[in-house]
């Protein structure tokens, strides 16, 4: 059969509360605008991330109840150790409440004034952990990744040239070179292990750990083993362990790839770096076998990790994402291409051409989603890059908006729906001016920021 179905039937249910759009209206206007401030309960459908969304399986919900709560050297820690080993096998790993936990720690370590860490793109989170210590977080994407239409299959790759020219200046102030898999903030879109190989060599070259920022580890492997040559006939999960036998350590969110709802570890080989790590932990999160976490989470992960392998998931995840994306196009709507692995990014800032990038074309088009449609999504452009260290403001290379997908959530109706929403958007462009920003916090200013509509 060419139908690609959901792997799953539903055991429990939320139900979704309808609003109109005369409430969307009022509703927004008390959230000034940011979406971030709307009830959960006021939302139809929830795309604002993929992150702590999944719906967990019936073996998860079953090995919670077998959570060992023991503060020390519980059997839910060893549980969870022998997951995360069995795909990556690193020496230290170390258990964290989510994954800006783990950032957090990797760089109070290696991070500092005069620092500067690259990375293909930075998450916020992870760009705001490392500029917290007064370090220099560095994007190099390849070119290929600024074009939305560019339909190259690794569009998350790093561009090893920049790479290695800022190794062979500037050796000295690198600490280490990071890694993001998917590249979130660039579309979701996959790195190749012909590129991960690459920045290993150079890493090697220059004697710098390569760490990778992991959270979308298993969507990442599905496209190698789709789209790069040699891969076809490897499991996901052979695909997995070689790209992390290529890495000197890791960050995880376990919100995303390993269908929990909290938590994240970091993971390294070098015996003095995790010591130092988890003198940390046990100041900011709690004792190394349980890291801010509790037991019964640490046997939701392990699980997870075993169910985001499995290649049917994996197989209609990705369809999903392709499947709105498509919806979205025919719709006349600008995409990024090709879709990604956890979203489908529509590029607000082409399609509202009209709307200069400083009135935040995104934000306006979420805005005009939740108003339409009820459904919650979010700006990824100017509002969220924009504002400078020093305080200026430069309009982000692309106004996006990433629809997120939860994972095992949202049915084929659901995306249906999503896709009509979009469409009514598009149609009634023409009615949609920019906003501007009346009060924003001096850090990650997408989160609370207050809008005004033009
Ligand atoms: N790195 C990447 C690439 C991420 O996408 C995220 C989170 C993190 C690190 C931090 O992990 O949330 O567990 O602290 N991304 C979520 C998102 C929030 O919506 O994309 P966390």
């Amino acid at each position: 059969m060419k139908t690609i179905i959901e792997p799953f039937r539903v055991k429990m249910i939320e139900p979704i509360r309808f609003t109109t759009e005369d409430e969307r209206v009022a509703l927004l206007r008390a959230a000034h605008y940011n979406l971030f401030g709307l009830a959960s309960s006021d939302v139809i459908i929830d795309l604002l991330t993929d992150s702590g969304t999944s719906a967990m399986s019936a073996e998860q919900w079953s090995a919670m109840m077998r959570g060992d709560e023991s503060y020390a050297g519980s059997s839910s820690y060893f549980r969870f150790l022998a997951a995360v080993r069995n795909l990556m096998p690193f020496r230290h790993i170390i258990p964290t409440h989510q994954g800006r936990a783990a950032e957090a720690i990797l760089f109070s370590i290696v991070g500092g004034p005069g620092k500067v860490i690259p990375n293909n793109t930075h998450f916020d989170t992870t760009r705001g952990n490392i500029e917290a210590t007064g370090a220099t977080a560095l994007d190099l994407m390849i070119p290929e990744a600024s074009d939305p239409q560019n339909e190259y299959p690794f569009k998350g790759n790093m561009d090893l040239a920049k790479l290695e020219e800022l190794l062979r200046q500037s050796s000295g102030s690198v600490p280490l070179v990071m890694l993001t898999i998917t590249n979130n903030a660039g579309g979701g879109q996959p790195v190749s292990l012909a590129n991960i190989k690459g920045a290993r060599a150079i890493c090697q070259k220059y004697k710098k750990p390569l760490f990778i920022d992991s959270c979308r580890f298993a969507e990442n492997a599905y496209f190698i083993k789709e789209g790069e040559a040699g891969y076809s006939d490897k499991s996901v999960s052979a695909i997995v362990r070689e790209i992390f036998s290529l890495a000197d350590g890791m960050t995880m969110s376990a919100k995303k790839d390993a269908f929990a709802n909290i938590g994240g570890w970091l993971a390294l080989n070098d015996d003095g770096m995790a010591a130092a790590a988890r003198n940390r932990l046990i100041l900011t999160e709690g004792f190394p076998t349980y890291g801010g976490l509790a037991g019964r989470d640490l046997e939701a992960i392990a699980v997870g990790l075993k169910e985001i392998v499995e290649e049917d998931y994996l197989a209609y995840r990705i369809a999903t994402t392709r499947y709105i994306s498509s919806g979205l196009e025919a719709k006349g709507i600008p995409v990024v291409k090709p879709a990604g692995g956890h979203a489908v990014f529509v590029d607000a800032g082409a399609m509202l051409s009209h709307v200069p990038p400083l009135a935040y074309p995104g934000q306006a088009f979420a805005v005009w989603l939740y108003r339409l449609g009820g459904i919650r999504t979010c700006e990824i452009g100017t509002v969220m890059f924009g504002r400078q260290p020093d305080g200026t403001e430069i309009p982000a290379t692309l106004d996006l908006v990433r629809l997120a997908m939860p994972r095992r959530v949202y049915t084929q109706s659901q995306a249906d729906y999503i896709i009509e929403c979009a469409g009514e958007v598009a149609r009634r462009k023409r009615e949609i001016r920019g906003l501007r920003i009346i009060s924003e916090p001096p850090q990650l200013r997408h989160f609370t920021s207050q809008f005004e509509p033009l």
